[in-house]
């Protein structure tokens, strides 16, 4: 399963990069705000420091000037993926953009019938919003396995790039529904390693070492 963070923080993106757990970054619009950063200048950047694919999200809502701002994108370096949105006029850019050789992320998936339109349309990535959907009650994580069953069953090879996770547990269930992708906050993918037994282990080896001097250094 490979990791993208999601965001455009950069020392964030560094610190995961440095320990190996990056195969990728997306971004989108909100969090391009957030950083507070030019869009062109924080995604050069990103992608200097990253090898894998970098999502940068057009602006535009029509297909002549998605394709015109993802060619931009694309010229900012080799591992850019534009992200186009899941309406008609994203995979008209889709199909042109991919069409031409770019990596394209179609973004804001929510059924099984749009994710087969980007695959057909060659999308490299489609990305289904988890989050979003359990947030008006419907259920993310099953959306992610009737697609993984879709696309087997028919050979696409579109990769599924489960995105809008808010928890570590999103992220094994996603592994065990085998996702190609997720995608999370660097927080959550931080929270990974937490565990309350894991706590409560190390304190009490923490009180024999005190208690027993133990030392190595
Ligand atoms: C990633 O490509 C998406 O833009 C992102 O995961 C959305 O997450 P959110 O629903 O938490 O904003």
């Amino acid at each position: 399963m490979k990791f993208f963070v999601d965001t455009a923080d950069v020392p964030a993106i560094a610190e995961l990069n440095d320990l190996g757990m990056v195969d990728g970054v997306t971004t989108n619009p909100s969090l391009i705000a957030k950083s507070g950063r030019d869009i062109l200048e924080v995604t050069r950047e990103i992608c200097a420091m990253v090898s894998g694919p970098v999502s940068a999200e057009v602006t535009a809502t029509d297909a002549d000037t998605m394709i015109a701002e993802g060619r931009k994108l694309a010229k900012i370096a080799d591992n850019i993926a534009v992200k186009v949105p899941l309406t008609w006029d994203g995979l008209k850019a889709c199909k042109t953009l991919s069409s031409e050789g770019n990596m394209v992320n179609v973004t804001l998936c929510f059924s099984v019938n749009q994710a087969i339109l980007a695959a057909k349309a060659g999308a490299t990535f489609i990305s289904p919003f988890i989050g979003r959907l359990d947030d008006i009650n419907l259920d993310g994580l099953q959306l992610i396995e009737d697609i993984r069953v879709v696309y087997d069953n028919y050979g696409f090879d579109t990769q599924i790039l489960a995105a809008s996770i808010r928890t570590a547990n999103h992220i094994a269930d996603c592994a065990k529904i085998g996702a190609d992708v997720i995608t999370a906050p660097p927080a959550v993918i931080k929270s990974m390693a937490s565990h309350v037994l894991t706590d409560k282990g190390l304190d009490a080896f923490l009180k024999d070492i005190a208690s027993a001097g133990i030392k190595i250094l």
